[in-house]
């Protein structure tokens, strides 16, 4: 091994791993986080960064099916594991129902927030449970919106759960 590769070897490594159901293998900076991974070296700028340091949630992907900071996480944390972007669950159709209530409650202004809140919102769905308007503020409190004062959000959500039977 040449000097030159002992220091390729130290910055960088292969990742494999699905994204959007699909594989990607890939050399990466150790260094990089996954946001820049996706949004850069994938072009899937639908994952929005914002602070970057894991406050505003507009980073948010599906980490093994669970709501995760791109910001926070290195890309080769992502080695074996299934991400979700915005991207990939619009494709499927899985965020129908919620995008349509947020165009119906105007719950989307900047738009900026929309894929996190809108990947968060998916979650809290998945879980199946009962749940009041409360424990919907709550469940969204960690993506923050500059633009709509969150009432018309969580009217969207509530929208939803209540047609799923969800709503307390
Ligand atoms: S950009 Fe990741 S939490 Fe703000
Ligand atoms: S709609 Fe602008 S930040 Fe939420």
């Amino acid at each position: 091994m040449s000097g030159n590769d002992r220091e390729i070897g130290l910055e960088s490594i292969v990742i494999d791993v699905l994204i959007n159901d699909r594989r990607v293998v890939r050399r990466i900076d150790v260094r990089q986080h996954l946001g820049d991974f996706l949004r850069v070296d994938l072009e899937l700028t639908g994952t929005h960064l914002g602070c970057e340091h894991g406050v505003c949630g507009a980073c948010t992907i599906l980490l093994d099916g669970r709501t995760t900071r791109a910001c926070l996480t290195l890309t080769a944390q992502a080695h074996g594991k299934q991400v979700h972007t915005i991207e990939g669950l619009s494709e499927s159709g899985a965020l129908d129902e919620l995008r349509e209530a947020f165009i119906a409650h105007n719950a989307a202004q900047c738009a900026f927030c929309s894929s996190g809140m809108l990947l968060t919102a998916h979650e809290l769905l998945q879980l199946g449970k009962t749940v009041s308007r409360d424990d919907i503020r709550n469940y969204l409190s960690g993506n923050i919106c500059r633009c709509t004062g969150y009432h018309a959000i969580i009217d969207a959500v509530e929208s939803v759960l209540r047609a799923k039977g969800g709503a307390a």
